[in-house]
C-alpha cells in the first residue's frame, strides 16, 4: 500500500507518530550508548558450581502449601500430592539444589510433627510468619520426595534456636541411617525403606537474629557442639554454618576462627531493598526511575559483600576449600497490598529478572568462593520463580532469568572485560561469559539504563566466533510482569540484534535488557 496524499498522507503520518512514540516509550530511538570490551575465549578460569542457581523453600504463607503441595486428593492435578505444573516448571529449570524447612521457620520446627499418617499430624502456630496454622503435610517425607521428583540436591536445615543436638541427631538418624534403629524402622514404618541422601546440612539459620540472637562466638561453640552430633553417618554432608548478616565481617572472622575446621560453607544473607529501609522497602510495580536506580545500586552491594567475605576467609582458608553460600539472596519488597501479613507476597517484574542476572554474573565473578546460592524464594514467597492461584500458574520473568542462564551451570568462567557508559551511579552493562558444558562460549549481557539502547562492540580474543545466536528478555515498562490473566507478556525471544564482524561481536541491546547469546 502506498500512502502519498489526502487521507492516506495524514495515516502515514499518524503511523509514523504512533510508531515514533512506540519507540520512545521503549527507548528505541534514543541515541545508542557504546560500550566495548573483550572476552578471551582461551583462558578458562573455575567452574561456576551448577548448585549457586539453587533454590529456597521455606514453610511459609503459601510457598509450599498451594503452591507446591496441595495434596493427593486434590481436584488440581498433581503426583502423589505435588502440583504437576510446579513440577514441570521446575525440573526444565535444571533446580541443582533445594533448601527446606527455613529460613526463620527452621528454628521453630520440630521435625517429629511432620512425619506419619498426615490426618494425624498436628496443627502448629508458625510464629514467625503470620501465626498461620500449620497442618504439618509437608514434611521430612514430601521434601525428600519433592526434591526427587524435580531432580535435585537436598539442603536441610536443622533447629538450633530451639531446638536440641538430640532432637537435630535423630532427624538426621531417621532420614540417612541404612540400619535397623528404633528410628531408622520408624522411618521405613512410614513409608520409605532407603535412606535418603542429605546433601548439605545446615546448621540453623541467621542465630544473629530470628534464629536465636546470639553472639558469633556462642553460634560457633554450638555449631561444633551440633556437628559433633549430627553428621550422618555412611554419608558426607556439606556442613553450612550460618554465617554472616549482609556486611558483618566480625561474624566470619569469629566462625571461621573458632569453627573453622567444623564447617565446609558459611552462610551469608543479603536481600535487596529498594530503598534500603526495612520499614518501608519499596513497591514491587509502580515503582520510578529513581527507585529503579536504587534497586541495583543496593543489589550491587553483593559483590563487596563476598569480597570482603571472601578476604576474611583468605585469612585461615587460603586456598578456598569453604565455601561462601549465598543462601538466601533476592529482592524484597512491600508485601502486595490486601495480602495476609507475613506471607511475604510481592508480584515479580522485569526489574527482578535483571537483578538476578546481575547477581548471577556477581556470583560467577566470584565463582571461587560463591559455590551454593539459593534465591529466596522458590514459589509464591518473595523473589519467586513462580506465582501460583487456585489452579493457576505463572512464571515470573525471575523464571526466565534463571532459565536463560541454565548454560552456565557447570561452566567454565572465561575473563569478560567490559568498558561501559555510565548509567547514573552504575554502570549501564554488566556480562558474564563461560565455556559451557557444550564446549561452546556463553555470553549474558544486561543493558540497566531503563532509556536508553546500548550498542556493545566485544572483540574476542584466543579464538574465533563465526555465528552468534540468542534470547532477549525485555519489556515495554520497568515494571512489566505476568499476571494470571497474561502470564506471557514477559517471556524470552529470539534475538536478532547481535552479529558477528571479523573477530568482533556487535550486540546492539534495547533498553533494560538481558540478553543471553551462544558463540559458534
Ligand atoms: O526468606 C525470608 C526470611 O528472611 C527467612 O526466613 C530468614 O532466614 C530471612 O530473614
Amino acid at each position: 500500500m502506498k500512502l502519498t496524499s489526502g487521507r492516506g498522507a495524514r495515516l502515514a503520518g499518524g503511523l509514523a507518530l504512533a510508531v515514533s512514540l512506540v519507540l520512545m516509550a521503549t527507548g528505541a530511538t534514543a541515541q545508542p550508548l557504546r560500550a566495548t570490551g573483550e572476552v578471551r575465549v582461551d583462558q578458562p578460569g573455575v567452574t561456576i558450581a551448577p548448585e549457586v542457581y539453587g533454590q529456597f523453600m521455606e514453610q511459609l504463607g503459601t510457598g509450599i502449601d498451594e503452591g507446591v503441595w496441595v495434596g493427593p486428593d486434590s481436584p488440581i492435578p498433581n503426583t502423589r500430592g505435588f502440583r504437576n505444573d510446579v513440577v514441570e516448571a521446575l525440573r526444565a529449570l535444571d533446580v541443582p539444589v533445594v533448601r527446606w524447612p527455613g529460613g526463620c521457620y527452621a528454628d521453630i520446627y520440630h521435625w517429629r510433627d511432620g512425619i506419619g499418617s498426615r490426618d494425624q499430624r498436628p496443627v502448629t502456630l508458625n510464629r514467625w510468619w503470620g501465626d498461620k496454622e500449620e497442618g504439618n503435610a509437608f514434611g521430612a517425607h514430601e521434601f525428600f520426595e519433592f526434591a526427587e521428583l524435580i531432580g535435585a540436591k537436598t539442603y536441610l536445615s536443622v533447629n538450633v534456636g530451639s531446638g536440641t543436638p538430640a532432637e537435630a541427631a535423630d532427624w538426621i538418624e531417621y532420614i540417612t541411617s541404612p540400619s535397623h534403629s528404633r528410628l531408622a524402622e520408624l522411618r521405613r514404618a512410614n513409608g520409605r525403606e532407603q535412606p535418603w541422601k542429605i546433601d548439605y546440612l545446615g546448621i540453623g539459620n541467621e542465630p544473629w537474629g530470628c534464629g536465636g540472637r546470639m553472639r558469633p562466638s556462642w553460634y560457633a561453640d554450638l555449631l561444633r557442639q551440633y556437628v559433633g552430633f549430627v553428621a550422618p553417618t555412611g554419608q558426607k554432608a556439606i556442613i553450612v554454618a550460618a554465617g554472616p548478616n549482609s556486611d558483618d565481617v566480625d561474624w566470619t572472622r569469629t566462625l571461621m576462627s573458632v569453627a573453622g575446621d567444623h564447617l565446609d560453607a558459611l552462610a551469608l544473607h543479603y536481600y535487596t531493598l529498594p530503598t534500603g529501609d526495612w520499614t518501608t522497602k519499596g513497591p514491587a510495580t509502580g515503582f520510578d526511575e529513581s527507585q529503579w536506580t536504587s534497586t541495583f545500586v543496593q543489589t550491587y552491594r553483593m559483590e563487596a559483600m563476598i569480597a570482603a567475605h571472601d578476604a576474611v576467609m583468605d585469612q585461615t582458608d587460603p586456598a578456598g576449600a569453604k565455601i561462601l553460600a549465598v543462601d538466601e539472596w533476592g529482592a524484597w519488597y512491600d508485601p502486595t497490598p490486601g495480602s495476609p501479613p507475613g506471607w511475604l507476597q510481592q508480584q515479580n517484574s522485569l526489574r527482578d529478572a535483571l537483578l538476578a542476572a546481575v547477581n548471577f554474573n556477581i556470583f560467577h565473578r566470584h565463582a571461587d568462593r560463591v559455590r551454593l546460592g539459593n534465591i529466596a524464594q522458590m514459589v509464591n514467597v518473595l523473589q519467586a520463580m513462580i506465582l501460583t492461584d487456585d489452579e493457576r500458574m505463572v512464571l515470573t520473568p525471575t523464571y526466565h532469568a534463571f532459565e536463560m542462564y541454565r548454560p552456565f551451570q557447570g561452566a567454565t568462567v572465561l575473563p569478560l572485560e567490559i568498558r561501559s557508559p555510565d548509567y547514573g551511579p552504575l554502570k549501564a552493562v554488566d556480562g558474564t561469559a563461560a565455556r559451557g558444558l557444550d564446549g561452546k562460549v556463553h555470553l549474558a549481557l544486561v543493558n540497566l539504563d531503563p532509556g536508553r539502547p546500548v550498542e556493545v562492540a566485544l572483540s574476542v580474543a584466543g579464538g574465533t566466533a563465526r555465528r552468534v545466536s540468542g534470547r532477549i528478555l525485555t519489556a515495554a515498562a520497568m515494571d512489566g510482569q505476568n499476571t494470571f490473566d497474561a502470564p506471557k507478556a514477559v517471556m524470552p525471544a529470539p534475538f536478532t540484534d547481535a552479529r558477528v564482524r571479523g573477530d568482533v561481536v556487535i550486540v546492539r541491546m534495547p533498553p533494560k535488557a538481558l540478553v543471553v547469546l551462544t558463540l559458534d
